[in-house]
Formats: structure tokens, C-alpha cells, sequence
């Protein structure tokens, strides 16, 4: 058994602790936390999930390997205080929505061995102390920097929760482009994810959103599906669900928009291409 530290004790984090804690001692680190003790039940199996809490302070051991879910926003300021904890050989897996964040992570520490983490899993918190796992997913997993490699992840993370990506790059955009397609209408429409196809307006708001997308993807050297296609899946098959952007909306948080299509944006500026329908949005969502 080694020791797996997690960043973020939202959905993600917790289910990341219910996967690993089979095998490791697992810990989350906190804000303000002396060795207590956090648990949560795994629902629908209604098991008990009990890990040790730490901050940056109390933790003296060096961090060899780390889980971080914290929101796209929080990750870089994350890591800063437990800097001098993390050495070449630290292990990272970053599951943050978006994109920019896991690139600003990279620029921040590039010796370190970093992977990026796409998911489909599917879970929630419905209160402090519990998890659902609502809907098993894929963890598709690839290398952000030179030192990390499979051989080095399985040899922590069983092979049954990830699926190795060799170029993580293109399945992030995939996911990427999914995001800035879907989350801000859902937040400017306030509606299900599904809406925006039912309703003719939404709906072609969607596509003019998703072109503009698409000319970006292509202008990078992606060859994908297109930006409507995948958002049109992704909307049947969650037609009843509210985004995370529009979650994050309704319960006054800080939205991931700078990381979706503030990320899309900073794109196509580099690329000196317009995206004049995806900056309306932008603007809108920030004023929101
Ligand atoms: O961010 C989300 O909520 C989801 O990734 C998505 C793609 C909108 C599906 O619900």
C-alpha cells in the first residue's frame, strides 16, 4: 500500500478515493484540516469510504503521488501551497473540465509527471457525506509531459478505471469542444441539456455556436468529428440533465466559462481567426 493524496473532495475526487482506497491509503488534503477523518458512502453500493484529511501545513511527507479534481479555477492555486512537497518523481493526474488549466499546470511544473484525465463517469454529491456513482464511465488517460508514461500509472492506478490515451491532446479537445458547445446555452437558456435541440431557436443558436467551433478545431490540425455532431449525441443522451456550467450558475459558484469558451476564445485570437458568436457568449456568461 502507498500513499494517494487527493486535491478537491467534490464527485470526482470522492469517487477517484473510492476507486484507489481498495488499494492505497488514501488522503484528501484541505484547506484546514489536522488528521481528521472524512467518509462518505458510495452509493447505489452503500459502502463506507473513510479517508484521512491533511492541509499543507500538517503534511511533512513528500507527495509521490496525486490526484487532483479540484474546478479548473483552483488548480494551479492548489498546488502552490504544497509545492515543496512535490518532487520529480511526483505522479499527477488532473481531472479538470476544460482546457488552459492543465497547460498553465504544465508551464508551472514542467519536471514533474503529469498526465491528463478525460471522463464520462458520471457521479454526484447529494450532500457532504454521500457519493453516487450515477452512471459508470470511461477515464481515458494520456501523458502532458515527457516523464509520464503507462508503465508508471498501472503501477498505481489498476488497468480497470483507465483507459491509456498515447495523444490525450486530441481527446480533451473532443471533450473541449463538447463543453463550450453545450454549457453556456444551457446557462444563457437556463434549461436541460436536451432543450437544445427541442427548441428551434436554441437549436440554431447551437449550430452557429458549434461552426465557429468547428473552424478552430480544424485550424489546430484536428481531424474530428464536428462540434454539432458530438454535441448532438452528448444532448440525447443527457437530455434530462443540467449542465455543470448551469449547476455552478444556479448555486452561485464561479463558472468554468474562462476554461470552455474563454479557452476557445484565447484560441482563436492566436489563430487570428473570429469567432463572433462564441464572444458574444462569452460576454454574456460573464455578466450572468
Ligand atoms: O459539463 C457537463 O455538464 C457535461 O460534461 C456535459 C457535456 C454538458 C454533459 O452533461
Amino acid at each position: 500500500m502507498s500513499n494517494v493524496y487527493i486535491l478537491g473532495s467534490g464527485a470526482m475526487g470522492c469517487l477517484w478515493a473510492s476507486y484507489l482506497s481498495q488499494y492505497h491509503n488514501v488522503s484528501f488534503i484541505k484547506r484546514r484540516a489536522i488528521g481528521e477523518q472524512y467518509e462518505f458512502t458510495y452509493q447505489p453500493n452503500n459502502k463506507l469510504i473513510r479517508c484521512m484529511c491533511y492541509d499543507a501545513k500538517t503534511l511533512s511527507r513528500p507527495i509521490n503521488r496525486l490526484i487532483l479534481a479540484t474546478k479548473a479555477y483552483d488548480a494551479l492555486d492548489a498546488l502552490k501551497p504544497i509545492t515543496h512537497l512535490l518532487a520529480e518523481h511526483t505522479e499527477i493526474v488532473l481531472l479538470q473540465n476544460g482546457l488552459g488549466s492543465q497547460q498553465e499546470i504544465v508551464k508551472h511544473f514542467p519536471h514533474l509527471t503529469i498526465y491528463a484525465c478525460s471522463s464520462t463517469e458520471g457521479a454526484y454529491k447529494p450532500d457532504e457525506h454521500t457519493l453516487v456513482h450515477a452512471g459508470h464511465g470511461l477515464n481515458k488517460i494520456g501523458a502532458l509531459t515527457q516523464s509520464a508514461n503507462f508503465q508508471s500509472l498501472q503501477s498505481w492506478i489498476p488497468n480497470q478505471f483507465i483507459l491509456w490515451q498515447d495523444s490525450i491532446e486530441a481527446i480533451l479537445w473532443q471533450k473541449f469542444m463538447i463543453n463550450c458547445a453545450i454549457n453556456p446555452l444551457t446557462v444563457i437558456y437556463q434549461c436541460a441539456n436536451g432543450q437544445l435541440l427541442k427548441n428551434s431557436d436554441y437549436h440554431q443558436h447551437l449550430k452557429k455556436i458549434c461552426v465557429e467551433i468547428d473552424i478552430i478545431t480544424t485550424a489546430k490540425g484536428y481531424q474530428l468529428t464536428s462540434a454539432y455532431e458530438l454535441a448532438r449525441k452528448v444532448c440525447e443522451v443527457t437530455a434530462e440533465n443540467f449542465s455543470s456550467m448551469l449547476q455552478d450558475a444556479r448555486n452561485h459558484r464561479h463558472t468554468e466559462i474562462e476554461y470552455m469558451t474563454g479557452y476557445l476564445l484565447k484560441e482563436s485570437a492566436r489563430l487570428k481567426l473570429e469567432c463572433p458568436n462564441n464572444q458574444t457568449l462569452y460576454s454574456a456568461i460573464q455578466q450572468a
